[in-house]
């Protein structure tokens, strides 16, 4: 258990975030593979808290839910109207009996680059300076709309936290602000915001007067510095929601390229915090990695891969793919211009190659289908070679049936395999069949049309055409030769 484990984080998230004009509520939305709350829960959990607590009010119906499918063990505490962050700190309180005893920490829940570091820094300085209350502030270029923080001139120490809209020209020229983020002795703060009031410019319970009126008790008040402001930017709107996006991804490129991963053009690669690496990956431009996505070690993909919840084997090669759900197979090869769904497993050494689409499909080690191929639902054996231009028929329009291909099978170009149908071991298959019965093993499969040929057709009926010329042409020419 950590030194300093807090009794409880306090995450508030019922504000409406109208900024974002959204029928979405703010916290929902999505950077880098996980909603702002749960960014927000992800980092107040590296702090190990006893109790996490997430205030909700506007649409709290839709917050709730999204907790409990991310975070089942957060409680939530409903502000069913906001009446200022000291307000809803105190309703977090009451779903916890009303005080806790030991630190409980507020974070806002639109702030999603806030790190479990920063955090742990806070509740370490709380800690070690025995402080009633510790704000986290940053020092920002453009301070407007932010609480600023007021320093005692003579002893630097913090006096108060002033609301942009309740401060001072004097004040308002202050570039230290308040991040929002607080580490509190538990009984204080409960006791104190039964005496916040409402008299400032908004008519709200400002959290923000808690610290003025402990120090006017006499309690130690103190300040921790972030080290990099852009991690405490609380997202209103969505310009703000593509720019915390941009550093989280480069924040997630980083500490994958500082673990042996190439990326060759980082402006235009985007990855969720959910997605791993092995070492000597290439990441080509224009890729997209998403979800549950695993890149095995020396693999290659991209350009313009979008692979979600996909594992690509050890030295495997994925180029301009569009994946999810699909397993390739360690030196496998995929693409250009594939097509994988769900239930794609390609094995070791095996290809899906240039526009093919794969769906619910095991396809065996150094199996190929190399071109314009439609394969679902279907199991094929090791070493085999799909024909080009091959559709597993799958669907007979109101369901769905398999189709089974052997092992060292080779199978022609321009094949339909009618579902349900098996092809065993060894067999072949005529160009241009379509296979609707089982092929024993060994045996080679012809089902199509006899070719007729009409001779002297084009010349009966289509005289003086430019076929026609041609046509009497080459019988001159071959007539000449003999
Ligand atoms: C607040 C701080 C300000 C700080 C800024 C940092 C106060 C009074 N002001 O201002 O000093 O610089 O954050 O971003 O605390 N919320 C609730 N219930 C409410 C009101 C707010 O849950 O009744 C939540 C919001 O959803 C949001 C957070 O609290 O996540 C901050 O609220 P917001 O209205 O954005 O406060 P600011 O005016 O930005
Ligand atoms: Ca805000």
């Amino acid at each position: 258990m950590s030194a300093n484990r807090p009794a409880a984080v306090v995450v508030l998230a019922a504000g409406e975030g109208t900024r974002m004009k959204s029928a979405t509520p703010k916290v929902l939305h999505d950077i880098c593979g996980r909603s702002l709350v749960g960014h927000v829960l992800a980092a107040s959990g590296e702090l190990e808290p006893e109790n996490l607590v997430v205030v909700v009010g506007h649409a709290r119906e839709q917050v709730i839910a999204h907790l409990a499918e991310v975070a089942p063990d957060v409680r939530a505490a409903v502000q069913a109207e906001q009446n200022g962050t000291g307000h809803a700190v105190r309703r977090g309180l009451e779903e916890l009996g009303g005080s806790v005893d030991g630190t409980v920490v507020v974070v806002c829940g639109d702030t999603p680059l806030l790190t479990g570091e920063t955090l742990r820094r806070l509740s370490a300085t709380h800690s070690a300076d025995g402080n009633a209350v510790t704000v986290l502030t940053a020092e920002v270029p453009d301070a407007t709309g932010y609480g600023r923080i007021v320093r005692d001139a003579a002893s630097g120490a913090v006096t108060a936290i002033v609301e942009h809209k309740d401060a001072s020209e004097e004040q308002r020229a202050i570039r230290e602000i308040n991040s929002g983020v607080f580490a509190f002795d538990g009984v204080l703060l409960a006791d104190a915001l039964k005496r916040v009031r409402t008299d400032n410019s908004q008519g709200e319970e400002y959290l923000t007067d808690v610290l003025g009126i402990l120090r006017g008790a006499g309690h130690r008040v103190g300040a921790s510095v972030a080290g990099d402001h852009r991690e405490i930017a609380g997202i209103n709107n969505r310009v703000q929601l593509s720019q915390a996006r941009r550093i989280l991804n480069d924040r997630l490129l980083t500490a994958a390229m500082l673990s042996g991963v190439t990326v060759v053009d980082p402006a235009t690669t985007w990855v969720d915090v959910t997605v791993t690496f092995g070492r000597d990956v290439v990441v080509h431009p224009g890729t997209q990695l998403h979800g549950a996505t695993h890149l095995a070690e020396g693999c290659e993909v991209g350009p313009n891969a979008r692979l979600t919840d996909t594992r690509v084997g050890a030295g495997a090669r994925v180029d301009n793919t569009v994946a999810s759900g699909a397993e390739v197979g360690p030196e496998a090869s995929v693409g250009p211009f594939a097509y994988l769904r769900p239930g794609t497993r390609l094995g070791r050494k095996g290809k899906i190659g240039t526009y093919v689409e794969t769906k619910n499909a095991s396809i065996g080690e150094g199996t190929k289908i190399p071109h314009l191929s439609y394969v679902g639902d279907a199991t094929i054996g090791d070493f085999s070679n799909i024909g080009a231009a091959s559709v597993f028929v799958n669907y007979d329009g109101q369901d769905k049936y398999h189709t089974t291909v052997g092992s060292h099978c080779r199978t022609g170009a321009d094949n339909m395999f009618v579902a349900p149908v098996t092809v065993g071991d060894g067999a072949y298959t005529a160009a241009g069949s379509a296979i609707t019965k089982d092929v024993p093993p060994g045996s080679l499969a012809v089902a199509r049309g006899q070719q007729r040929n009409i001779e002297g057709w084009v010349a009966r009926k289509r005289p003086g055409s430019a076929a026609a010329r041609a046509a009497e042409e080459a019988a001159r020419e071959s007539a000449g030769q003999d």
